[in-house]
């Protein structure tokens, strides 16, 4: 599948500010600097569409972005950014699994890994609380560029030993680097699979 146009639609502060649920949905989560914002415009082939920074906690709310005038892509703000306070944190807990939990059109989550980084525990909860809601969701790895095949598979592995106990079958795993553009094809076309199974 080509992405033809990529157009910025708005932020919303909730779920219920979010745009009007007419098209399929795909979001992007995972904590804080892993690449959310980076593999949004790697896709779109649109620099600058979403905004990135080296800084963590870059994005703040719930952006959407209208591809090929028929589906959404959405960029959420990280998790476990270690410099927030513990009631933002929980503020910012209830405000996205308000969106995860209320938004009708959510057809599949992206939830990033970073490839360099081995599994960890914030990402274990989430991974496991997506299971508990039955949000449907499929794991990325980014920035494979920075590390070695081996290393990263290293880390996949301890991901997959991590959740063993309590995961039969594993969601789809993708491997992805925005800097060279390594499982572009791949999520596209997955993306597009979906969007024909929902039409
Ligand atoms: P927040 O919005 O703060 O939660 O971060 P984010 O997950 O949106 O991350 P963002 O896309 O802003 O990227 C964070 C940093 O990682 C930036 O400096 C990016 O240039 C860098 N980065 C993201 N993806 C890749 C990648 O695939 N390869 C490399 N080398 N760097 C990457
Ligand atoms: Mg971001």
């Amino acid at each position: 599948m080509d992405i033809t146009s990529a157009v910025f639609i708005g932020s919303a502060v909730d779920v219920k500010k979010c745009p009007e649920p007419v098209f399929p949905e795909y979001a992007f989560l995972g904590r804080s600097n892993v690449g959310k914002s980076s593999l949004i415009n790697m896709l779109t082939g649109v620099k600058g569409l979403a905004k990135t920074s080296s800084t963590p906690g870059k994005t703040q709310l719930i952006n959407h972005f209208l591809i090929n005038e028929k589906w959404y892509l959405v960029d959420l703000p990280g998790y476990g950014y270690a410099k927030v306070s513990k009631q933002m944190r929980k503020s910012f807990s209830t405000f996205i699994t308000g969106y995860l939990n209320k938004r009708e059109n959510l057809v599949c989550l992206f939830l990033l890994l970073d490839g360099r980084i081995p599994f960890q525990k914030i990402d274990e909860e989430m991974v496991n609380w997506l299971g508990k809601n039955s949000v449907p969701f499929v794991l990325v790895y980014t920035k494979a560029d920075k590390i070695s095949n081996r290393e990263l598979q290293k880390n996949v592995k301890t991901m997959k030993d991590a959740l063993k106990a309590s995961w039969d079958t594993l969601p789809p795993v993708f491997y992805t680097s925005s800097k060279d553009k390594t499982g572009k094809k791949e999520l596209l076309s997955y993306i597009g699979q979906l969007n024909a199974s929902v039409r």
